[in-house]
């Protein structure tokens, strides 16, 4: 900031006291308050259980590689939700509107609001977009997609960028879906397959009895599996199979993997104990395979977090004493100060926790 400005936006603080500058530029427009907000500009209804929100952020947006996803914080009957959405229109400069497709899932109370209150207008918080299920740089390898229901989302992003961009590319698409009602995008990917010469197969497993995947299936469908870079995203049983074949072809490099849910590991019933939170002054006793999170709000605590899933680092909390089991491999650690994520740790012993 200039030498100029700095007295005058001090000044703009004095007029303001009690409150910022922000937060009454805030009550004429939402946007232009403190923090990344994004307003919805279209709501696009896809399948009878999943919209497309068309989203405008405000200035302090960085812009959206294809692939990644982006935190939503929601604020629903006065309480904030974080959840992630992966980015379903293609690459987003600082200035582009993106699109995020959110799936009314069971039991999620985040999708299924949007699903049914969703808005032109409606202003939500917003993270800035991370996470590296992108394409690579430079000249492309052959791909292969291999996706299952709301896992298309990803990579919907990257097939719409690559016709956006005109970038060379091999594509084969394999995508699973229970029935036609449900299959996410369908015209649009026929639409893209068409234009560019790309081969996206669609498995309807419910209606027409397809098989899942499966390594023969693979190997019929597309051959050259070998030779190409791969992604895929959808439910644990698509992602455990498909990284199962690729481990077991010594080809792990060459796979990419978004997870929509955590790889939770079953572990010992018996193994938990007291969980104690510093800063409320409660405690509750949990079991060895349920997570922080959980505990924490079965205790009436509203811990933040994002993903639920390990991915975002959005639910980090202090321990304070005693040790965590991570849920999605099993391994049993913490020491005093260490940062835990409690949407995918569960206690092993007594644990202290910084909340
Ligand atoms: S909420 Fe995203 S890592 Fe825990």
């Amino acid at each position: 900031m200039t030498s100029v400005l700095r007295p005058l936006t001090r000044f703009g603080h004095w007029l303001a006291t009690p409150l910022l500058p922000e937060s009454y530029l805030e009550l004429i427009d939402p946007l232009l308050g403190a923090g990344l907000r994004g307003r919805i500009e279209r709501v696009i209804r896809e399948s009878a259980d999943a919209v497309s929100l068309e989203i405008r952020p405000n200035s302090r947006w960085q812009g959206a590689r294809a692939g990644q996803y982006v935190r939503l914080g929601v604020d629903i009957d006065g309480v904030r939700h974080w959840r992630c959405y992966s980015v379903s229109s293609g690459n987003a400069s600082r200035d582009d509107s993106f699109t995020v497709t959110v799936r009314a899932i069971e039991g999620g109370h985040v999708s299924t609001w949007l699903n049914h209150y969703a808005r032109a207008g409606m202003v939500l918080m917003l993270d800035q977009a991370a996470g590296e299920f992108v394409l690579p740089a430079g000249e492309l390898p052959k791909l292969l997609f291999i996706t299952a229901g709301s896992g298309i989302t990803p990579v919907m992003g990257m097939l719409r960028s690559l016709a956006a961009t005109g970038r060379e590319a091999d594509v084969v698409h394999l995508h699973y879906s229970p029935d036609e009602a449900s299959n996410l995008f369908a015209d649009d990917r026929r639409g893209l397959a068409l234009t560019h010469g790309w081969n996206s197969l669609t498995r309807l497993t419910r209606s027409r009895g397809d098989q899942h995947f499966s390594a023969d299936q693979l190997q019929t469908l597309c051959p050259d599996w070998r030779d190409r870079l791969a992604y895929v995203c959808g439910p644990q049983s698509l992602m455990d199979s498909v990284s199962a074949h690729w481990q077991s072809a010594g080809l792990n490099e060459q796979l990419k993997q978004e997870n929509f849910r955590p790889a939770l590991k079953t572990v010992a019933a018996g193994a938990g104990g007291e969980v104690r939170f510093w800063h409320s002054e409660r405690a509750a006793e949990a079991a060895g395979d349920k997570p922080l999170l959980e505990v924490a709000e079965q205790a009436g605590l509203l811990p933040k977090h994002g993903c639920r899933m390990g991915i975002c680092q959005g639910c980090l909390v202090t321990l304070k004493e005693g040790q965590v089991r991570d849920l999605t491999t099993g391994e049993i650690f913490g020491e005093a100060g260490d940062m835990v994520r409690i949407c995918v740790c569960a206690a092993a012993g007594n644990v202290t926790l910084d909340l």
